[in-house]
């Protein structure tokens, strides 16, 4: 029988990794809170029609990535992006009437048929925000410095900022149209693919990697002729406020992102590229100012981001603390192990991390046990201990051992494990600045 295995594209996070992942989590929730983002939680399974309305039927996401199954007549689809959950929420519980600006944050796993390779999987982690009721562009700005000290906060290094304006609906399609004239008589140059895009999404040309597109595009219109004076000056309020706050960004042009749901502001946000190969995209997101509209709500703007975990994790040099526990608790022989229990559960409840070896094992490999986990204190009960009520605790730090009293070793393990935890907290990331 062959082995059962993970469906491709999506992988086991074994324990081994989850330290990191943990770690990036924190970082991120940390920042968006400071932010006043407040987490929200939508499903992972919501109706088809939600993403083919907003994210666009002609969309690779939606023509041929979305996992979908019809389930008791009901066209579901398994979320491949957070940001249709979430503005479905938003509609569907009237946030808007409670409130004039709502700021959330979400992170979880979404699902994409994608053809893995490194940093692009089918099942992956999103970390992303959403700002309700707010115009910008200053929180447009604001967004952006968030996302560039957040990947300073996690160390990773080349980071670059690519921004532009897509204007409105009636810009886009203007422009739409100038697109298609231009690339209609070069159609026999363009990729098989662009061919078949041409009529239905052009705008998706832009962003093609293919040489044969790139130099089709490359005399083709600018999307910044087309803008109206409403979205040049949101634009340039934009660049400004970048500006003041000296976060460095590039104007691009030709980025145009894989949704049709953007208005005016979009941003992209790249890292080193011998890390990520050739999907260096950390994060991307825009303005959709016409989504709660469309959705059935009021006339609200928006703006959001998303950033791939798993590429963060990729790119990030933040290390996970190879201290799994504080203290491994050794009863040497059978008779030793109900004392034992008794001891790991008073050092758990002073917040003590602690393990036990209940097999009967030997101390040669207890003790090699304890260094695998990064113990630091190992609390040794021999049948010497069990007649006097004592502990021997071996401190593999300091390297010294000493035999004392069951309730002056719980003193001594929340001395030097709690002042030492406290000094590993205090080398974690500020939440002001860069890691310590
Ligand atoms: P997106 O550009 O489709 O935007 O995805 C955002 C990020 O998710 C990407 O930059 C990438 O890091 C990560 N990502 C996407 N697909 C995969 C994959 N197959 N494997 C690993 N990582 C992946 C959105 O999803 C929008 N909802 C962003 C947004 C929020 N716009 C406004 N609000």
């Amino acid at each position: 029988m062959d082995p059962l295995r993970a469906i491709k594209g999506m992988n086991d996070l074994l324990p081994e990794e989850i330290g990191r992942w943990q770690r990036v989590e924190q970082v991120c929730a940390r920042m968006l809170s400071l932010h006043g983002f407040r987490e929200v939680r939508t499903p992972c399974v919501e109706s088809t029609p939600l993403f083919v309305r907003t994210m666009g039927e002609t969309t690779d996401v939606v023509e041929k990535e979305m996992y979908s199954f019809e389930h008791h007549g009901d066209a579901l689809t398994l979320r491949p992006e957070g940001t249709a959950g979430a503005a479905r929420a938003y509609v569907e519980h009237a946030v808007h009437a409670r409130e004039a600006v709502t700021r959330w944050w979400y992170l979880g796993p979404m699902f994409r048929a994608e053809r893995p390779q490194r940093g692009r999987y089918r099942q992956f982690s999103q970390v992303g925000a959403e700002i309700f009721g707010d115009e910008g562009p200053g929180c447009d700005a604001e967004m952006i410095d968030m996302l560039v000290r957040l990947l300073g906060q996690l160390r990773i290094p080349g980071v670059e900022v690519l921004v532009n304006s897509l204007g409105g609906p009636a810009t886009r399609s203007r422009y739409r149209g100038s697109l298609l004239a231009y690339l209609t008589p070069r159609a026999a140059a363009l990729s098989a693919e662009s061919q078949r895009r041409l009529q239905a999404n052009p705008l998706r040309i832009l962003d093609s990697k293919d040489e044969r597109d790139q130099a089709a595009i490359r005399d083709a219109p600018s999307i910044h002729e087309f803008l109206d004076s409403g979205d040049r000056e949101h634009f340039a309020k934009l660049r400004a406020y970048l500006d003041t706050l000296k976060t460095p960004y590039v104007v691009d042009a030709r980025l145009v992102r894989g949704l049709d749901y953007y208005t005016r502001t979009l941003f992209e946000i790249k890292g080193a590229h011998d890390k990520l190969g050739a999907g260096n995209t950390l994060l991307g997101g825009g303005r959709y100012d016409g989504m709660i509209a469309d959705l059935g709500g009021p006339s609200v703007a928006a703006l959001g981001f998303a950033a791939g975990l798993d590429r963060l994790l990729i790119a990030s040099d933040i290390d996970a603390s190879t201290k799994l526990i504080d203290a491994l608790v050794a009863p040497v022989g059978a008779g030793a192990i109900a004392s034992g229990l008794l001891l790991a559960r008073e050092l758990r409840a002073q917040s003590i991390r602690c393990e036990i070896d209940t097999r009967g094992s030997s101390l040669k490999s207890q003790l090699r046990r304890a260094n695998q986990l990064g113990a630091r204190l190992v609390l040794i009960l021999g049948d010497t201990e069990l007649a006097d009520d004592t502990v021997q605790v071996k401190d593999l730090d300091a390297h010294t051992q000493e035999r004392m009293g069951r309730d002056q070793a719980v003193r001594v393990a929340i001395d030097r494990l709690l002042a030492a935890s406290r000094n590993v907290d205090s080398a974690a990331p500020r939440p002001n600045g860069e890691p310590t």
